[in-house]
């Protein structure tokens, strides 16, 4: 598949999906909805006019085969959290696949995406989906059978697809996690985007629920919870920060009940940003100096509503309130006094530049992990020492869930951070050809290295990737 194409497609299920979402979250007429249908067939025309299409085609199926999403007739890599959101979606059709002709015009998608949010759970039958949908006028998007079944809409399965009927999406438990954390932060931010108090008691059962493959999986959480999506920039990065925040309660040892206030408080850290006018954080160009403070006001004011949430403790307030506050005294707000500082507030200052330095931004490019220390040991005036030291050690030159190469040209991922580092634990994943490594349950110890230790001294890492590696 040719880089435009797969491009194109990706695009467009990221904007689909993110229609979905916002359906999900808002009333059909609301401007996200529309701005979002708008910019999912802007993704699809650009799908059409790379010609990948095959020149003359008149549709795009986005289907679900094997558990796993698929566009013409190939599994979709990467775009994970978006897939899964489709996925489900379908679920609730009795659906196999959206087969999406192009005629389909924005007022269709936006029912479409409208239609997901009346729609409580799974419908009785594909056929009363297929006439539900009818009914709001959406002509130009097919509902496909499920896969297996007779007239599936999909290609089938090329060169790339997996072999075998046991298709198990080993992800999926922690990519429903990680789903449930953007869920739950954008429910918040939505609360406070429509004048409520933010439900934290709410957000504090979602982290106790997912809580157990936080512990198992936290490379792969962190993994998936990248996002290239600018148009959700601030619930993605809120999810990073928290698990970032996460890893750094674990790496000091505080007890489950504390960690997991430690992850709720940093999912809401910036909360009060959904206060602030999408037309100022999604501005590729400079603020004025108006501007610039009615964003800064994110910290103050997102502390202030969580203060009437009867789940919020001290700790949340702290967070939010003081993530900006810098050493030298050029962030923002002053504290008040009253307020006890813990390590929370300068931990979260660190956490939310390193997060924001290796993410992608409608300004910036994503930074390595590399660039993103040297940036932040270089401003002095930034973090408190002893949080940016803590934060080392928890994190590592590598973070968890990075894609590095080796010295031995094998490709890995990181798993934990170690005593020294730049010698993370990782887990190999294609060996210096190229190939994927097998990896059996049960058999770690053979992909599974510790850099830190003697019997693989000889072995260094030679460079982190920006983008995930393909499986
Ligand atoms: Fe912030
Ligand atoms: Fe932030």
């Amino acid at each position: 598949m040719n880089g435009a194409r797969r491009d194109a497609i990706g695009d467009f299920v990221q904007k689909f999906a993110g229609g979905v979402t916002h359906g999900s979250l808002y009333f059909k007429d609301h401007p996200r909805v529309r701005e979002m249908a708008e910019q999912t067939l802007s993704a699809l025309r650009d799908h059409f006019a790379t010609g990948a299409a095959g020149g003359s085609a008149t549709s795009l199926f986005i289907g679900v085969a094997r558990g796993r999403l698929v566009a013409d007739g190939r599994p979709l890599i990467g775009a994970l959290l978006a897939a899964r959101r489709l996925v489900d979606f379908l679920k609730r059709l009795r659906s196999g696949g959206f087969l999406i002709k192009a005629s389909v015009d924005a007022d269709q998608l936006r029912n479409l995406f409208a239609f997901g949010h009346e729609l409580g759970g799974e419908v009785p039958t594909l056929d009363d989906a297929r006439r539900m949908l009818a009914e709001r006028g959406i002509v130009a998007i097919e509902l496909s059978p499920p896969f297996g079944q007779p007239g599936w809409l999909g290609v089938p399965m090329g060169g790339g697809g997996e072999e075998g009927g046991e298709e198990q999406d080993e992800p999926a438990a922690t990519v429903t996690c990680v789903q449930q954390l953007h869920d739950g932060v954008e429910i918040a931010h939505a609360a406070v985007a429509q004048g409520r108090v933010p439900d934290v008691a709410g957000l504090q059962a979602v982290v106790e629920r997912v809580r157990g493959h936080l512990v198992t999986d936290l490379p792969r959480a962190l993994e998936l919870a990248h996002y290239d999506d600018y148009d959700r920039y601030v619930v993605g990065h809120s999810v990073r920060v928290g698990l970032f925040a996460l890893l750094v309660a674990r790496s000091l040892g505080l007890e489950q009940a504390r960690a997991d206030e430690v992850l709720c408080a940093s999912l809401l850290h910036d909360v009060g940003k959904a206060r602030v006018p999408a037309s100022l954080l999604y501005r590729r160009g400079p603020l004025s100096e108006d501007e610039r403070a009615q964003v800064e006001l994110h910290a103050e004011d997102g502390a202030e509503l969580l203060a009437a949430s009867p789940g919020a403790t001290a700790l949340t307030l702290e967070i939010v309130l003081s993530h900006h506050v810098r050493q030298d005294g050029r962030g923002y707000p002053t504290l008040p006094a009253s307020i006890p500082p813990t390590i929370w507030g300068p931990l979260l200052y660190v956490v939310d530049v390193f997060e924001a330095l290796t993410a992608a931004r409608p300004h910036q490019a994503r930074r390595t992990s590399k660039r993103a220390w040297e940036i932040l040991a270089a401003d002095r005036g930034g973090s408190r020492p002893d949080a940016l030291a803590l934060f080392a050690r928890a994190v590592g030159l590598h973070p968890v869930g990075a894609h590095v190469r080796l010295s031995t040209g094998e490709l890995a991922r990181v798993v934990a951070a170690t005593t020294r580092f730049d010698r993370p634990r990782v887990e190999r994943t294609h060996d210096a050809t190229g190939h994927p490594i097998a990896h059996e349950r049960g058999a770690k110890a053979d992909v599974e290295i510790d850099l830190s230790t003697q019997r693989w001294g000889d072995v260094d890492v030679a460079d982190e990737a920006i983008e995930p590696f393909e499986d």
